[in-house]
């Protein structure tokens, strides 16, 4: 027998007709000997209606949750009085019932998922994925991967598969490692990008290269990280910054129509990494609410508050009204951050009191001008060095949001571009500097003369970062292509020429045989996917994902193996196996 519709796919004009559908029964309820069954398959559910003289009775009175079965029968509005609008108002009398399969019953209650511990849901992550909450993110995720592949083909990009099997890739995470049993005491890494092979295919004339690329790193998880993760790759030969950015904008807007039905605005506002450090504490500001903060240590320079007078930076954020008990809250976010403390004033009047009032007196008027702050609202300050004060401040910010949910009635998508961050970054604990993204990242050529000065801490690089709702959900710059410049770089890392022909030899040598000026991005697929549905993890979208201890607890991965795989691979436990 041939299904005739997915239960989706039914709509009032199949009223009347004979339709077959299969799937899995959500649920059964006996009512006045009557049989009703809820039929799922991955579009949808319908109620089926089984009569107690029916031939289908005898075969549907054995479904239970979870069987497969297959029903027969005419679709038909419910009596009137059980109408509520929409394609509940239909159901199907059953003509013949098929029981495809039986079902254990199910360790969880599948209409309880959300409720459900989530280890229990990972270990039957097959049931989990009948969740029709699963299934659509799953589709989302299937839809916007035939997007962007429609989108890039047109646009005259070339798909290209680069290797799981292969050396270190430069992006600053830990390796996955894979023993090589041919050549013993040696390893692969798993890729941490695909970062080398596509700058080579751009030097091999490709010219436009994309993939949704497998990407393996073994660092600490969080909601938004997977240590098996996707990314949408892609390099581009002859552009500079502004082409990359207009071509992803337009790819983006392309993905959220498909997907989603949404538009999303174009251009996307460009923020540099100083602005949205200085205004939003963060370098992936979740500009769907403003709470912008405003800058005060001139006004307390020299002052009698000698926090604040000697602090290189204070910056204040104007929030609501706060209990003390929130306020301490946010002191205790504050801190987690690096502050040494959150000062406070409220605003009564056209006065402060509380917190830090008594030291504040001469600076009430300007401060309720600058900051604008209502009546009864509430002062936060950081102060201190410029990148702890404000990144103290930015982990406030976003707290204040999550407890004023701020993001209500604003738009459901903010997207930004963050630009201009620095190439170098200082390592406080050596003094030694270190790359910001990967030492394959043009500085921006207006500051490639600072190189080796003191001030090489102001070089910008031509790196860009694209930001969803305060995630970042892709990262790319315009790359080195000019053999000097790439020594330049290695030198202000303090890389001996020996150490990075060690590393990157291969790549090196390639840079020297005419390679194209050339640029790429990343976007981390999954993360934007889990934006994209408002998923809370990055687990929810992906099918088979490990936990937070990084393991799959359905297979069990990892897991021992035995001494003799081992010894194939001419390894030893330093520690014993049970
Ligand atoms: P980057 O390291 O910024 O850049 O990675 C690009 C994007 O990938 C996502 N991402 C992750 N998603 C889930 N789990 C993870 N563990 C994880 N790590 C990163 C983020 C990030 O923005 N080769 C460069 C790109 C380039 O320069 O073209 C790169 O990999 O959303």
């Amino acid at each position: 027998m041939k299904r005739t519709a997915y239960i989706g796919q039914l709509t009032p004009a199949h009223a009347g007709q004979t339709v077959t559908l299969q799937g899995w029964v959500n649920r059964r309820r006996d009512l006045g000997g009557l049989i009703f069954l809820e039929l799922r398959d991955r579009s949808g559910l319908v109620q089926v209606q089984v009569e107690p003289d029916s031939p289908a009775f005898a075969q549907a009175d054995q479904l239970r949750a979870e069987y497969v079965a297959e029903i027969e029968g005419t679709y038909q509005a419910r009596p009137e009085s059980q109408r509520k609008g929409g394609t509940a108002d239909y159901e199907v009398i059953a003509a013949r019932v098929r029981v495809l399969n039986a079902a254990k019953t199910p360790p969880f209650e599948l209409d309880k998922g959300d409720s459900v511990a989530e280890d229990i849901r990972l270990k039957y992550r097959y049931l989990d994925l009948r969740r029709p909450e699963m299934q659509r993110h799953l589709m989302l995720r299937s839809k916007a991967v035939a997007s962007i592949t429609t989108f890039l083909a047109a646009e005259g990009f070339v798909q290209v598969e680069t290797p799981m099997l292969t050396k270190s890739t430069p992006e600053g995470a830990r390796d996955f490692l894979v023993p090589s049993r041919l050549n013993p005491g040696e390893f692969y890494a798993l890729p941490q990008s695909p970062q080398l092979f596509k700058q080579l295919l751009m030097i091999s004339g490709i010219d436009r290269y994309y993939q949704l690329a497998r990407c393996f790193r073994d660092e600490d998880l969080r909601a938004d990280r997977q240590p098996d993760f996707t990314q949408l790759d892609m390099e581009l030969s002859f552009v500079e910054q502004d082409d990359v950015l207009e071509l992803n904008e337009r790819l983006l807007s392309h993905v959220f129509q498909d997907a989603l039905g949404v538009t999303l605005p174009v251009p996307f506002p460009r923020l540099t990494y100083h602005d949205a450090m200085d205004t939003y504490g963060s370098d992936k500001p979740d500009l769907r609410f403003d709470l912008a903060f405003s800058d005060v240590t001139a006004l307390f320079q020299g002052g009698d508050f000698k926090a604040f007078a000697e602090a290189p930076c204070v910056k204040v954020i104007a929030a609501p009204e706060l209990t003390r008990r929130q306020i301490d809250e946010l002191e205790r976010v504050a801190k987690q951050n690096g502050a040494r403390g959150l000062a406070w004033l409220r605003r009564e009047g056209d006065t402060f009191t509380g917190g830090i009032s008594k030291f504040v007196t001469a600076q009430t008027a300007a401060l309720l001008d600058l900051t604008a702050v209502p009546d009864g609202g509430t002062l936060l300050f950081s102060a201190g060095p410029w990148k702890s004060a404000v990144s103290a401040l930015g982990a406030v910010r976003l707290a204040l949001r999550d407890v004023f949910d701020l993001t209500a009635g604003g738009p459901a998508f903010h997207v930004s571009w963050v630009v201009d961050f620095p190439q170098l970054d200082l390592d406080e604990e050596s003094g030694t500097w270190t790359y910001m993204h990967h030492p394959f990242t043009a500085p921006h050529p207006d500051d490639v003369a600072l190189f080796g000065t003191e001030r090489q801490g102001e070089i910008r690089a031509q790196a860009y970062d694209l930001v969803l709702n305060g995630f970042e959900v892709g990262g790319g710059s315009i790359r080195i292509h000019d053999p000097a410049v790439q020594s330049q770089m290695f030198q202000a890392i303090g890389f001996t020429a020996e150490q990075a022909q060690d590393k990157f030899g291969f790549f090196l040598d390639a840079l020297t045989y005419g390679t194209p000026p050339h640029g790429g991005i990343a976007w981390g697929f999954d993360r934007l996917v889990m934006v994209m549905t408002g998923a809370s993890s990055i687990r929810e979208v992906i099918a088979f994902p490990k936990n937070n201890r990084g393991i799959d607890l359905m297979a069990v991965a990892p897991s021992v193996v035995d001494n003799t795989q081992l010894g194939d691979l001419g390894i030893q436990l330093a520690t014993a196996s049970e």
